[in-house]
């Protein structure tokens, strides 16, 4: 006796087992109670033998239940498990009950249909009382949720909104709807979350559930559909973040704390670029690579995506102290041999002591003065840099025995109006025209977005100050891309070019300059009447919009995809040295006309018009480069 109270206080070691075992004492009898009423329709007959039997029976199914474990009272997790114990429990308790009163106690006036009604009636009533408080317990626990979090309603209803709805539970925001296009899920739930409508219906979702932020989660989407999802979101006027694109996901997974605000990347394309990554390790992997530039927007890119191929030594060479010194703090972790050289491509003894300490074997080439504006004003630091540092370093590199070079061009090289684009064409032609041992090819290409110097940012500054956005022209137009894209497609081109190539990169659709900056306050948040824009008509060498082949040059597919070749009419080496030792000559002399009209020579399309009486006299030609050596013409070409 003693023993059997020892255990069932062991069964109840604390109130809330106790409260939890009296509830069921209670639905045991009421369940009795309501299977005899339904044997007897409704009447009492033999009192006696039902009250006789029912402490029995509560004890029988108490020791049942303790013996499954089902006094613990945590009903908000009541599962599949717990039914099964239920079943388990309930189910002993009545094989115990019919033998102690059948066969121990000998009471067969307890009908056999009473036992069966009872068992249902108490499973039922067991588990249906534990859904019961599981469901409100969770409907309370959301509502608290709900009130101490941001409420949100993602964007997309696949796996990377299974992925974030996973991880919402875990930070300051509660789902409360989700939107998504495709008609197989409307209606459905994803992870107890509704889908409420499509994106086009976010408005109205957005006036149903109220949430106080939007998250957007479809990494794959393409940048037009970025454009319309944003387009919506704005209207809503409740903030809104994204999931970063998939090439940007670590590991491809989807976390709460990767969320960001939309930027002009997303909506100008993400199309993941299949590239044939073989052919750029085989001529990077083992490999010496020096890229000049290398601590720029562009180099500094190439450096990094170049890691990622092996190869045996990274010479990253730069005049830029501080901006190389912050490209080797970005660069600490790689495994790769990797050397900062601080130095110039002007400076040839330098450049020769570089390539033929590391023995370098491949150069690719960004090095360069790129401002339109400045480099007008600049001609003979223009021509230094962009066209006699680049015949330099070709010498030097094809002298210290270099197998591969690569130009960086761009597409300010067409029909150039502006000085700085002629000295890209010249570099192109220079490159295409010198015969060379080395695999020598130029790529070229328009904008890359977030470029040091690039309009973004500029403009960027002024929404954030709220000052007047200045356009040049309503219609002008410019291509975009992003850098990583741009110098995944320029190591594509790299690795698929032949020697003299000049190589073109699909841009895609040209972006109005006045829409993007449009789109830069949308994504500003501010609303667009609080930011002016102006129009201070096109600068003199500013195109409306930018070419990126010239009408002579006949585009052929490479098999890679967005690389194209082009094939146009270049003149001879012999030629192009000749007008480059003049153009040296009018630099020392330093008139801008002449050095204009000189350089109009080389490259005829520069849109350049001479002032009216001007003299033409040929310079006498310099003898000042060594490092030209016999291939340039020292003697004066008229005789
Ligand atoms: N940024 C763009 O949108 C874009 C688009 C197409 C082509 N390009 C071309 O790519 C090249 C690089 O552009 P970027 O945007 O990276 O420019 P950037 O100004 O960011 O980088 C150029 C780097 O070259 C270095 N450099 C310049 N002259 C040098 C010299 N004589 N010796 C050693 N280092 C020198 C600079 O210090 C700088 O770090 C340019 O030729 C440009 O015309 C740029």
């Amino acid at each position: 006796m003693i023993q059997t109270a020892k255990k069932v206080e062991s069964m109840f070691p604390n109130k809330n087992r106790l409260f939890a075992a009296l509830r069921e004492v209670l639905l045991v009898s009421l369940s009795v109670s309501i299977a005899w009423l339904l044997r007897f329709d409704f009447t009492l007959p033999n009192p006696q033998v039902l009250f006789a039997a029912m402490p029995i029976l509560v004890l029988l199914r108490i020791l049942g239940m303790a013996r499954f474990n089902l006094f613990h009272g945590y009903w908000r997790y009541t599962g599949i498990s717990d039914a099964l114990d239920i079943l388990k429990a309930v189910a002993l308790g009545s094989v115990g009950f019919l033998v102690a009163e059948r066969w121990i106690l000998g009471e067969k006036r307890f009908p056999l249909s009473v036992y069966c009604i009872e068992l249902i009636l108490t499973l039922c009533m067991l588990v249906g009382v534990r859904v019961l408080a599981r469901a409100v317990l969770q409907n309370a626990q959301s509502s608290t949720d709900r009130d101490n979090r941001k409420t949100v309603v993602v964007i997309g209803a696949g796996c990377a909104a299974a992925m974030l709805l996973r991880e919402l539970p875990r930070s300051a925001y509660f789902p409360v709807a989700l939107v998504d296009d495709d008609p197989a899920k409307a209606g459905v739930r994803l992870h107890g979350v509704p889908v409420a409508g499509t994106v086009q219906d976010l408005p109205h979702v957005v006036r149903a559930y109220r949430p106080h932020e939007l998250m957007i989660a479809i990494p794959s989407a393409s940048g037009e559909q970025m454009q319309r999802i944003i387009d919506i979101c704005d209207h809503t006027r409740v903030r809104f973040r994204t999931v970063p694109s998939l090439g940007d996901l670590l590991n491809g997974a989807v976390t709460v704390d990767q969320l960001r605000d939309v930027n002009f990347e997303d909506l100008l394309g993400r199309d993941p670029v299949c590239l044939d990554v073989d052919s750029v390790r085989r001529r990077i992997t083992g490999r010496v690579v020096m890229v000049t530039g290398a601590a720029g927007s562009i180099g500094s890119e190439l450096c990094h995506q170049l890691l990622n191929y092996k190869p045996l030594k990274l010479i990253c060479f730069d005049q830029g102290e501080t901006p190389l010194f912050n490209l080797q703090n970005a660069q600490t972790g790689s495994t790769c041999s990797i050397v900062y050289c601080v130095a110039d491509i002007t400076d040839g003894t330098r450049l020769r002591d570089v390539i033929r300490e590391h023995d370098v074997q491949v150069v690719l080439n960004a090095a360069a003065y790129k401002h339109v504006p400045l480099m007008e004003e600049n001609l003979s630091e223009a021509l230094k840099n962009n066209v006699f540092g680049l015949l330099d370093l070709m010498e030097v590199a094809d002298h210290s025995g270099c197998e591969d070079f690569l130009l960086i061009s761009s597409d300010k090289a067409v029909n150039p109006t502006s000085f700085m684009g002629c000295t890209k064409r010249i570099g192109e032609l220079m490159v295409a025209t010198r015969p060379s041992r080395m695999r020598c090819l130029s790529v070229r290409f328009g904008n890359v977005l977030g470029s040091q110097g690039s309009v973004i940012p500029l403009f960027q500054e002024q929404i954030k100050l709220k000052h007047t956005i200045t356009v040049t022209h309503p219609d002008i137009t410019r291509y975009f891309m992003t850098i990583p894209e741009a110098v995944s497609l320029v190591l594509q081109a790299f690795s698929i070019g032949g020697k003299r190539d000049i190589l073109v990169l699909d841009m895609g659709k040209p972006v109005r300059i006045l829409d993007l900056t449009k789109t830069l306050i949308r994504l500003s948040g501010l609303p667009q009447d609080q930011v002016k824009i102006s129009f201070t008509g096109l600068r003199p060498v500013e195109k409306l919009f930018e070419d990126l082949f010239y009408a002579f040059e006949r585009r052929s597919n490479t098999g890679a995809q967005k690389v194209f070749r082009t094939q146009g009419q270049t003149a001879s080496w012999s030629e192009l040295l000749q007008l480059l030792a003049e153009l040296r000559a009018e630099c020392a002399i330093g008139i801008p006309d002449r050095i204009r009209s000189k350089v109009k020579e080389i490259v005829p399309e520069y849109h350049w018009v001479p002032t009216e009486g001007e003299v033409h006299v040929p310079a006498p030609l310099l003898h000042d480069s060594q490092l030209f050596g016999d291939q340039v013409p020292l003697a004066n070409a008229n005789g």
